[in-house]
Formats: structure tokens, sequence, C-alpha cells
């Protein structure tokens, strides 16, 4: 096992009729911007509760966070932050409202100059406003982690970021309120936990057994009950168990003294920036190929998890590995989530090369859980997922 720190303060508040306790943590002093997405918190009663449940606080509002959130939106609740004294944040919705939080929180305090070299410099975050989440989508992890990722229009570049600084302080976990997802984001859902997963997971085996076996766990129980989920998003046994393993996926538990890689998330995002298809379809058009291309690198973890999780016994070890990549794409193929680029969009020529060389340009030569990832690997990748 690797050596690891692992420290995690967000206070986690799961299940039904559970946002009476919003008042309780959130100090009544405490001027609140609550900041929300295109609405759908105003259809299912998140909203409502939200407001009755602040009833006492000074609370005011910020919508028009976009899927995918903007920098140039994020830049706007800085303005209202600094005219009304904002502070303290509420991020009410799914990872984009958020991720978009996490940086407005930043932001608001970045003293060192032009807020987007958080993002283009990874120019680090010494402050932030505290703030919680209340979370209505199951995917993402956001709302138990201190990552978040940014569009900028302007430049079409999605980037990450985060800090210590960027924790909720406390995430409110509605089952409930994703009975009102369309499917397709169910979906998404399951595809981008269950990645988050293989991303700490699918490497090179690290003696980590403990840690092992909590990924495979929580693909396990993506397998059995994401599927419910998509087919019936009201079942609330189904999304209860959907959104804690989408928690759990991304919150450091269980890339604890393992490898990881990343670089399928990388490729995607550029998928997401140039096409604007939703981030877990670009996972599940980038993972078949990267597993394929770094079969030598990975069979051994692929053969692991085809027997540990797909129940794959038979053949060689090459063999079970191969049926492990298949029995993952017919997974996606289950959830209607595509996994070709060509899929998509008929404009995907030149798309390997112009990431690699967006890559080139950023610097980023080395990735992948041995660092051995160059753009030209890059290239080849996402070439094999049109
Ligand atoms: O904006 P509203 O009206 O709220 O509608 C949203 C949005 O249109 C809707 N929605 C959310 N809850 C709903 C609902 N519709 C009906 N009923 C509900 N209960 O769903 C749409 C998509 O929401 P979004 O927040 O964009 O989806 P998701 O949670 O999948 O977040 C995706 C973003 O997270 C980033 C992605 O790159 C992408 O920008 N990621 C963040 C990560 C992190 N912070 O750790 C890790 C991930 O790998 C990912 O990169
Ligand atoms: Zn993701």
């Amino acid at each position: 096992m690797n050596n690891f720190e692992f420290s995690n303060p967000v206070k986690i508040i799961f299940g039904k009729g559970q946002l009476v306790k919003l008042t309780k943590n959130i100090p009544l002093d405490k001027n609140i911007l609550l900041i929300y997405g295109g609405g759908s918190i105003l259809k299912n009663g998140v909203y409502d509760s939200i407001k009755e449940a602040l009833k006492n606080h000074n609370v005011h509002e910020f919508s028009g966070i976009e899927p995918n959130p903007r920098y140039e939106t994020a830049m706007k609740a800085v303005d209202i932050i600094k005219l009304q004294k904002i502070d303290f944040l509420l991020a009410v919705g799914g990872g984009s409202v958020i991720d978009a939080t996490k940086f407005i929180a930043a932001a608001a305090l970045y003293a060192q100059g032009d807020p987007w070299d958080i993002l283009s410099k990874r120019s680090p975050v010494k402050a932030a406003l505290p703030f919680g989440a209340v979370l209505t989508l199951p995917a993402t992890g956001s709302e138990m982690n201190s990552g978040s990722v940014i569009e900028r229009n302007s430049t079409n570049e999605k980037l990450a970021f985060g800090s210590p600084h960027t924790f909720p302080q406390f995430s409110f976990l509605l089952p409930e309120a994703a009975a009102t997802l369309p499917k397709h984001q169910v979906a998404n859902g399951v595809v981008d936990a269950f990645m988050h997963t293989m991303e700490q997971y699918m490497t090179y085996p690290a003696n980590a057994p403990l840690v092992d076996r909590f990924a495979e766990s929580i693909l396990q129980t993506l397998i059995e009950e994401g599927p419910k989920a998509y087919e019936n998003p009201a079942n609330y046994d189904a999304m209860s168990n959907l959104m804690w393993c989408a928690t759990m996926a991304l919150n450091g538990l269980i890339g604890c003294g393992v490898p990881q890689d990343w670089a399928v998330h990388m490729m995607g995002h550029e998928l997401t920036s140039q096409f604007g298809i939703d981030h877990a379809r670009t996972l599940a058009i980038i993972a078949p190929s990267h597993y394929r291309y770094n079969f030598e690198n990975k069979k051994q973890k692929l053969a692991q998890y085809g027997e540990r999780v797909w129940g794959i016994s038979n053949g060689t070890m090459e063999e079970k590995a191969q049926n492990a990549i298949e029995a993952t794409v017919n997974f996606f193929h289950s959830l209607d989530v595509n996994t070709k680029l060509s899929k998509y969009t008929d404009n995907y020529e030149g798309t390997a090369q112009n990431v690699a060389k967006r890559f080139n340009e950023r610097g980023w030569v080395k990735m992948g859980e041995r660092q051995s990832l160059t753009p030209a690997d890059v290239e080849k990748i996402v070439e094999m997922s049109y």
C-alpha cells in the first residue's frame, strides 16, 4: 500500500424530510446566497422546503448555473457577493451547481489577481467562503469532495481545481428529490460514479485489498441498483443506493493507498468542451479504448475486476481481462449510453489531434497511474474511440 493522508470534513445528512435541519446548520447571523441552476428545484419542491427551513435567515438568490458550469456565470455571482456582503453560500442541485459554488467561494476571496488563474495556472486557493450543499442528482461526488470543474466560454476550456478550503461544510443528500430526474441523467449518474471508481481502481495491484474491495463493492452495487434507478427514478430505495454509491466513489476513501489514473476524465473533459457531450457519456466513450490501449499495464486489475465484479471465472488472465472490458461496454449500453464518439457527432475527424495538441500546450505530458501516458498515446486512444 502507498502512503496516504485522508481527511474529509463534510457532514452528510441523508434521506427524507431532512431539510428542516438546514436552520441548525447555518448560523442565524449569516447572509446567505442560495445558488441554483435552471429551475429543477422549483418543480420538485426542494426550493420551497429550503425557503421554509430558512425563513428566519437572510437569503439572497442566484440562479442560472448551467450544466458544465461557466466561469462567466460564476463571476456574476461573485459580483453579487461583494455587493450584498454575502458570507455563506448554499448550493442546491447537481454537480454543476456545487462545482460552481466551490469556484465562486474561492473567487470571492481571491486576492492574488484574476480568479481564472485558479483554474488555468492552478494558483493556490488560500481562502474560500463557507458553503453547504443540497444534492438532487447522484453522479459527481462533488457533495463530499473539494474538487470542481469549470468551463470558460471564451476559450472553450474545461479545467479543474481543488483545495482544502473548498469542501462543503455539510451536504444534504436527497434521493427523493432525484425522482424528478430525466432518465438519461440517471444513466449519466451511474456511469460517472462507475468511472470515478474505475479511475482509482483500474490501475495495477498495490497490495491494498481493503480499498480494492471498497471499490468493487461500489461497482457491484451500481450494477445491481443503477438499472433499477434508471428504469424508475422514483424508486426511492434504488435511488438512495445510487446516491450513496456516487458519494462514496469520490470522497477520497477509495483513493487511499492506491495508484490512480484519471486520464479518462482528462480526455473526456475535452469532448465536453468541444462537442457539449454530457460528462458521463464522454467517459463511456473514452474508457473502453483506454483500457484496450493500456491493456498490458492494466490486465491484472482488469482480470481481478472481471472475476470479482462480473463473475467471469473462465479463461486465461488475458481472456478474463478482455471479457471484463466487454462487460463494461455492455453495461453502459444497457443504460442506453453509447460508447463511440461517432454516435454523438458527425464532426469527429481531427478530434484526437486537437486533444493531443491541447495537452501538449498545457504541458500535460505524463499521465496515468505510471505517469507514462503521453499526448501521442492520448491521440491514439481518442482515435480508437471514434
Ligand atoms: O439546472 P437544473 O434546473 O437544476 O437542472 C439540472 C441540469 O439540467 C438537472 N437536475 C438536477 N437535479 C434534478 C434535475 N432535473 C430534475 N430533477 C432533479 N432532481 O440535471 C441537469 C444536469 O445537472 P448537472 O449538475 O450538470 O449534472 P451532474 O451532477 O452530472 O454534474 C456534471 C458536472 O460535474 C462535473 C462535470 O464535469 C460536469 O461539469 N464533475 C465534477 C466532479 C467533482 N466536483 O468532483 C467530478 C466529476 O468527474 C465531474 O467532472
Ligand atoms: Zn466524472
